[in-house]
C-alpha cells in the first residue's frame, strides 16, 4: 500500500511537472510570438513632452512630468508612446532643432530622469519610441559649426552647399534655385563666411544634411544603436520623405489655378514640390536603417524595435513602397495619412481611404492617423462646432476599429480643442508669425494637457506660467471630470481600446465595408475565423440616419450592442440600425457567418 501510494503521489507529481513544463513552453513561445508582434494591433499615443506635464513648475513640460502620468496611460491601455524631440535643442522647432543626438535637453531633465521614465514604463508594460530626425540638424550642432567654419573643413559636405547664381566678390547673387522652405521664404541661406548658400528645407536653423555622404548615414546608425541600446522600442522618423534633393537643383514647377495663374498660399507661389520630396534614395537609407535595428530584436534585445514613418504621400501607391520588401524592409509602419488628409467628415471618401488600405497594403499592417503636434485637432479639421464630441466618437472609432495599428495624439481622448493664439504677440511658432494672421502656426495644437478643471489644468503648479496659455474650457474638457463620467469622450476612448485588446474580431478581423453606395453613414465588418463578426455603423452626417444591414447581405438574428453612443438605441431588427446625428452603433452578431 504504501509503495503504491508513493508511486501513486510521485506519478502525480510527475503530471503536475509535466502539463507545468508545457504550459510554460506554451506561455513561452506565445510570449515570445507577442513581443515579436505586439506593434500590429498596438495603440501608440503621441507626447508633445513641452505641454504634457511639468514636474518642475518652470512652464514647461518634462520627462519627470511623463514619469508621473504612466499609470494614467496604463489605464487608457495605451502600448506604446512616442516623445516628440527631448535632446538638447536651441528650441527654434520646438525640438525639432537638435544640436546633440545622444543626450538630454536640460529643460526635459536628465539622462537619469530618462533611464527612471524607461525604467518605469518598462514595469507597466508601456514601450517608448524616440522621435528620429534625420533630414536636419539644428545649425548649432557641432557637425554644422565645423561645415560652416570652412570650405575644406572635413565637415562641410555634412551638408547641402552651393554657390549662388551670379554671385560676385561683393554681391551674394541669387540663391541656385526656387526651392522654398516649409515654413516660408528661400530653401537656401547665404553664409557669408565661406561665401556659399546651404539648403534647408525646414527653418533657416535647420540645415538639411546630405545623405549622400556615407558618414552622415554612419553617424546615424550609431545615433539609433546608442538609444536602442538603452531599451527603446523604436522611432519616428521626422520629415523622412525630404532626406533627398534632385542633384541638378532644377527648379520646381510652379502650380497652376483654374485660371492658368500661379496658385498662391499665404503670398507665395505653391511648387510642385518634387524635387525635394519623396526621391527614391530614402528606400536604400530606410532599408539600411532597418538592417541595422533589426540586429537588437533579438534574444538579448527582446521585442521587435519599430520603425514608424512620418509619411505625407500623395497616394496609397506611393506609401505601400514605404514598407519595403520582405527581403528589404524599410517602415513597419509608415502613418497612413490618406484618411487625415481627407480633412472633412465625407462617408464616401473614408471609405475609399479605408478600401485602400485593406485592399492595397498585402499583409503589410496600417498605421492610421487623425492628428499631431502639426495639424490642427479634431474638432477644427472635423468638427462642426456643434456635435463635435459625437464626431469625434467617429473619428476615433475609425482609428480603433479599422484593422491596423493606431496612433492618436495627447489629449484627444479628452477631446481637446485647437486653440489658437489670440494676438500676433502671443505667437511661439515663428511660422505662425510670418504668416499672421492667414496660419497662426501651430501653437493651437500644442496647448497644455488638460489634467484637471483646476488652475493650469494641473498641467503646472497654480502659480507657474506655462509655455503657452491652458485653454479656458478645462472646467469640461479636462481628464478628471471624464474619467468619472460614463458617457464622456474619455469612456468612449477607453471602451474602445479595450474592444481592440480584448475582441478577437476588434483585434484582428479583416475590414469589409458594407453599403458602400450610402454617402452618409460607413458601415463596415471586422471578421476573423472562429468568432462571430462584429458589425460598425457611424453617421457622417447631423441628420438621423437608418442602416438595413439584411439588405447588405447580413442575415437576420441576434446582435449584441458592444458600444454605442449615449442615448443611441439597439436595434430590434438587423433591418432598421437607427442612428442619431453622428452617432456610432457597434455590435456583435450572434452567430457565425460564412462571408
Ligand atoms: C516634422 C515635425 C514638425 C517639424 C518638422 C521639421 O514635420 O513633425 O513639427 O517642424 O518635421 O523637423
Ligand atoms: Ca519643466
Amino acid at each position: 500500500m504504501h509503495w503504491t501510494g508513493s508511486l501513486a503521489i510521485i506519478a502525480a507529481a510527475a503530471i503536475t511537472l509535466g502539463t507545468g513544463t508545457l504550459k510554460a513552453a506554451a506561455q513561452e513561445s506565445s510570449s515570445a510570438a507577442s513581443e515579436k508582434n505586439w506593434w500590429r494591433n498596438a495603440v501608440f499615443y503621441e507626447i508633445y513632452p513641452r505641454s504634457f506635464g511639468d514636474a518642475n513648475n518652470d512652464g514647461i513640460g518634462d520627462l519627470k512630468g511623463i514619469t508621473a502620468h504612466l499609470d494614467y496611460l496604463k489605464d487608457l491601455g495605451v502600448d506604446a508612446i512616442w516623445l516628440t524631440p527631448i535632446y538638447p535643442s536651441p528650441q527654434v522647432d520646438f525640438g525639432y532643432d537638435i544640436a546633440d543626438y545622444m543626450a538630454i535637453d536640460p529643460q526635459c531633465g536628465t539622462m537619469a530622469d530618462f533611464d527612471r521614465l524607461m525604467a518605469e514604463a518598462n514595469k507597466r508594460h508601456i514601450r517608448v519610441l524616440m522621435d528620429m530626425v534625420m533630414n536636419h540638424s539644428s545649425d548649432k550642432h557641432k557637425w554644422f559649426l565645423q561645415s560652416r567654419s570652412s570650405k575644406t573643413n572635413p565637415y562641410r559636405d555634412w551638408y547641402v552647399w552651393h554657390d549662388g547664381k551670379g554671385e560676385t566678390a561683393t554681391d551674394k547673387g541669387q540663391p541656385p534655385n526656387n526651392w522654398q522652405s516649409v515654413f516660408g521664404g528661400s530653401a537656401w541661406e547665404w553664409d557669408d563666411k565661406t561665401r556659399q548658400y546651404y539648403y534647408h528645407k525646414f527653418y533657416t536653423q535647420q540645415p538639411d544634411l546630405n545623405w549622400n555622404n556615407p558618414k552622415v548615414r554612419q553617424a546615424f546608425k550609431d545615433i539609433i544603436a546608442f538609444w536602442l541600446k538603452k531599451g527603446v522600442a523604436g522611432f519616428r522618423f521626422d520629415a523622412i520623405t525630404t532626406l533627398f534633393e534632385d542633384p541638378n537643383l532644377a527648379d520646381e514647377g510652379v502650380v497652376k489655378d483654374k485660371n492658368g495663374n500661379p496658385e498662391m498660399r499665404n503670398g507665395e507661389p505653391v511648387l510642385e514640390n518634387v524635387k525635394t520630396d519623396n526621391l527614391p534614395g530614402v528606400h536604400d537609407v530606410m532599408a539600411e536603417m532597418r538592417a541595422e535595428s533589426d540586429k537588437f530584436s533579438t534574444d538579448k534585445y527582446p521585442g521587435t524595435r519599430v520603425f514608424i514613418g512620418e509619411t505625407y504621400l500623395p497616394n496609397i501607391a506611393e506609401l505601400l513602397k514605404q514598407y519595403g520588401t520582405p527581403e528589404k524592409p524599410e517602415f513597419h509602419l509608415p502613418m497612413d495619412t490618406q484618411l487625415l488628409l481627407v480633412n472633412k467628415m465625407d462617408a464616401t471618401a473614408f471609405r475609399a481611404k479605408l478600401e485602400d488600405a485593406e485592399s492595397e497594403l498585402g499583409s503589410n499592417v496600417p498605421l492610421f492617423v487623425f492628428d499631431n503636434h502639426d495639424n490642427p485637432r479634431i474638432d477644427a479639421r472635423y468638427g462642426d462646432g456643434v456635435h463635435d464630441t459625437d464626431i469625434q466618437r467617429v473619428i476615433s472609432t475609425v482609428l480603433f476599429a479599422s484593422k491596423g495599428a493606431a496612433l492618436f495624439y495627447q489629449g484627444d481622448e479628452i477631446g481637446m480643442k485647437t486653440t489658437p493664439p489670440a494676438h500676433k504677440e502671443d505667437v511661439k511658432d515663428p511660422v505662425g508669425l510670418r504668416f499672421w494672421p492667414e496660419y497662426k502656426g501651430r501653437d493651437g495644437e500644442r496647448t497644455p494637457m488638460q489634467w484637471t478643471p483646476g488652475p493650469n489644468a494641473g498641467f503646472d503648479s497654480p502659480t507657474a506660467k506655462p509655455w503657452l496659455p491652458v485653454p479656458g474650457n478645462n472646467s469640461t474638457i479636462n481628464v478628471q471630470s471624464e474619467k468619472a463620467d460614463p458617457k464622456s469622450l474619455y469612456s468612449w476612448y477607453h471602451s474602445l481600446i479595450e474592444l481592440k485588446k480584448n475582441n478577437a474580431a476588434f483585434a484582428q478581423g479583416a475590414d469589409t465595408m458594407l453599403d458602400r453606395n450610402n454617402k452618409n453613414v460607413l458601415s463596415w465588418k471586422r471578421q476573423s475565423p472562429g468568432v462571430p463578426p462584429v458589425i460598425i455603423c457611424a453617421n457622417f452626417t447631423a441628420e438621423p440616419q437608418s442602416v438595413d444591414l439584411v439588405s447588405q447581405g447580413i442575415p437576420e438574428g441576434a446582435i449584441t450592442t458592444l458600444l454605442k453612443t449615449p442615448g443611441g438605441s439597439d436595434p430590434s431588427t438587423l433591418k432598421h440600425v437607427n442612428l442619431g446625428p453622428f452617432g456610432v452603433y457597434i455590435g456583435q452578431l450572434q452567430f457565425m457567418i460564412s462571408h
